[in-house]
């Protein structure tokens, strides 16, 4: 494991991206799995400063999202495909088709998890897998609890879940109840994992998932396991392990 901690948001945002930028200069064809929520937000801003200047296409790139809400309305302003649409696709050359986040309104959740998971492996190994995490330690939509699932699923969020992305919708009583994500084996199986914290609010989680016991009831301790985990932590984040 590799912990940077950065003193700006501006250079975390910047390595974040330059991870980002150069494997696809080096692997043009390179299979992103990406995040959304609050966390990654800068990060593809600067994808996007990089792409117009030249220094990255996504031409050939394919990218797999790590969740959707079930039941958004298509085009609804949370989803997760209008946010990635929003901060990223729309402002770069990757190709539509070649961008895959699970549909929450299929008819069949199950058959769209499977479907889902059977598009991953076509694609071969996911390169570079972007993570954020939750206060309670979830990874994706892997919520704590006495199991976690190998391969895409739908999950019942998590009170605390669904408080803090109630910040997003007019009520909390409007954030969805489910979600689709993709399972700790499929954020397991990436090559390279890059997790990215912000803020003093995440100092506790970060701590117990890189150095607490791996345990299912912190799904984000099991990237202890991963053999190639980058961290990229900003001052705040990272102040409960500059005390050690
Ligand atoms: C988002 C996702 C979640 C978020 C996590 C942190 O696709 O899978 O695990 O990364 O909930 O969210 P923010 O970044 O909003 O604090």
């Amino acid at each position: 494991m590799i912990i940077h901690v950065f003193n700006s948001q501006q250079e975390l945002n910047q390595a974040g991206a330059g991870i980002i930028t150069a494997l696809i200069q080096t692997k043009p064809d390179a299979v992103l799995g990406l995040a959304t929520g609050g966390t990654p937000v800068g990060i593809y801003e600067e994808l996007v400063k990089n792409y117009n200047a030249a220094r990255v296409s996504f031409r050939h790139a394919k990218s797999f999202n790590l969740d959707e809400y079930v039941g958004l309305p298509d085009g609804h302003s949370e989803s997760y495909r209008t946010y990635m649409n929003h901060h990223l696709f729309d402002h770069v050359d990757i190709q539509m088709e070649e961008t895959h986040v699970p549909n929450g309104n299929a008819d069949d959740v199950d058959e769209e998890c499977e479907e889902y998971d059977a598009m991953m492996a076509d694609a071969g190994q996911v390169d570079l897998q972007i993570l954020g995490i939750g206060h309670n330690g979830h990874i994706g939509f892997n919520e704590p609890g006495r199991e976690l699932t190998a391969g895409t699923h739908r999950v019942e969020l998590k009170a605390e879940t669904r408080e803090a992305n109630a910040r997003y919708f007019p009520s909390i009583d409007e954030v969805p109840t489910h979600a689709i994500t993709m399972g700790i084996a499929s954020i397991m199986k990436a090559k390279q994992i890059i997790l990215i914290v912000r803020g003093a609010d995440k100092a506790e989680i970060v701590e117990r998932a890189l150095f607490g016991p791996i345990t299912t009831d912190c799904p984000a301790s099991l990237l202890q396991a991963h053999p190639n985990l980058v961290v990229l932590l900003d001052n705040e984040a990272g102040s409960g392990l500059i005390e050690q």
